[in-house]
């Protein structure tokens, strides 16, 4: 039996279907976590300590073959590239994987790699925001370099837009800031994986709504684009020379683009999956899940040239609509209830105090929906949202 170590921040929404997907493939699965989950053989490591934590992993092969080590998401996936190193496993230059985590670096080896992407300023901690973006132009993104999920990231239209940007940044951030052009043009995102260093692209989705600011709440996401093919295959190369530029070799590829008329320019690339419940939208072959096609990877079995399923699917974040203290959300079994809808989640349980973007970092949920095509997905999972009744208070 083959044995995989996933690493599960205890804040993940993923555990679920990592664990369903190794069970599909009969695999034996130990969970490292900060904490040790209920009904699982599970390990505890110190997510905020790679190399220890890597050791921990590297260790537990003495107690039986390790066949891979996979990060479900953002937050392990420094510690599984370097424990995978440590065991010999096929895995990311871990310094690869951490300049995805940090915007200003990965900005850096993209400028060096000549990757399509937005004109950019480092700004140091306490720097001048301001002077910054008037000396690049307006209009300007203002994004902290370690944050995610779109917190922080302020787009301002002119030097007291930048200040204020600043300002309402520094509770949630007090290290250097990235100070970027504004890239108009349709936004994707690409869900790709990486084999010894070459990418496939595994789905691209459209965000039909406008996301220009100020502030980038993402909602719908739609399969599969429909963009020019041309664009698309550009879109594939312009991520593949990102991946390269910044190091990374195996494994989730989640890249986010925008399309201008010059070409698809690179917002960022990160070293894992899609983010939240989205990957649920996606199925290939006869039912694989993302994650499956992920774990195949990592413990080498076949998994090229997986299919994406026929005909459209889509998913929408449901954003928070303001801050406060989340009561309810009415009316799902009539949104479950418009044809088409394939699922809905409510992932923040009631009586949490929610926050608005900029400055939080969480969904309401999530709406699923199939159809024929990316047209008729996205005209359901605005019908059936446009139900929902959410309650702040
Ligand atoms: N230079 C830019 N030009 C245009 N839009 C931008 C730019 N930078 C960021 N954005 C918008 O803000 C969103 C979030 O920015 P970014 O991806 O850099 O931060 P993030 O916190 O990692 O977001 P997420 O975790 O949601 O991917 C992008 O998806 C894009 O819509
Ligand atoms: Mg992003």
């Amino acid at each position: 039996m083959r044995r995989v170590v996933l690493v599960l921040p205890t804040t993940t929404y993923r555990a679920a279907d990592f664990v369903a997907a190794a069970a599909a493939l009969g695999a034996e699965v130990v969970v490292a976590s900060e904490a040790a989950p209920p009904l699982a053989v599970s390990v505890v490591v110190d997510l905020d300590d790679p190399d220890g934590a890597a050791q921990v992993l590297a260790d537990l092969d003495d107690r039986g073959p390790v066949d891979a080590v996979v990060a479900v998401d953002d937050r392990g996936a420094v510690v599984a590239a370097a424990a995978s190193a440590r065991l010999g496993l096929p895995h990311n230059p871990p310094d690869a994987v951490s300049a995805t985590r940090d915007k200003a670096e990965m900005r850096r080896r993209l400028a060096t790699g000549e990757v399509p992407q937005p004109a950019f300023t480092v700004v140091p901690a306490g720097g001048d925001v301001a002077e910054a973006a008037a000396v690049m132009g307006f209009p300007v993104v203002v994004k902290p370099t370690g944050l995610s999920g779109s917190t922080g990231v302020i787009r301002a239209d002119d030097a007291g837009g930048a200040a204020a940007a600043a300002d309402r940044i520094a509770p949630l951030w007090d290290g250097e800031l990235l100070v970027e052009r504004f890239v108009p043009g349709p936004e994707v995102a690409v869900e790709g994986l990486l084999r010894d260093g070459e990418l496939e692209v595994l789905a691209v989705f459209d965000k039909p709504d406008p996301l220009d600011g100020p502030f980038f709440e993402e909602t719908i996401y739609v399969t599969p684009s429909r963009h020019p093919a041309a664009m698309l295959a550009d879109l594939g190369r312009v991520v593949a020379a990102a991946c390269a530029a910044v190091g990374l070799r195996e494994g989730p590829v989640h890249g986010e683009a925008r399309l201008s008329p010059a070409g698809p320019v690179v917002i960022e690339v990160a070293a894992r999956s899609i983010g939240g419940l989205c990957s649920r939208a996606l199925t290939f072959g006869a039912g694989v899940s993302l994650e499956e096609v992920i774990l195949r990877h990592a413990l080498g079995l076949p998994s090229a040239g997986l299919q994406r399923e026929h005909g459209a699917s889509g998913v929408m974040m449901l954003p928070i609509p303001r801050s406060g203290v989340f009561e309810s959300v009415g009316n799902q079994d009539a949104a479950r209830a418009v044809p088409g809808v394939a699922g809905l989640e409510i992932t923040i349980a009631p009586g949490r105090t929610v926050r608005a973007l900029p400055e939080g970092d969480r969904y309401l949920g999530f709406l699923f929906a199939r159809a024929g095509s990316p047209g008729e997905v996205e005209d359901i999972l605005r019908r059936a949202s446009s139900l929902l009744e959410v309650t702040i208070s």
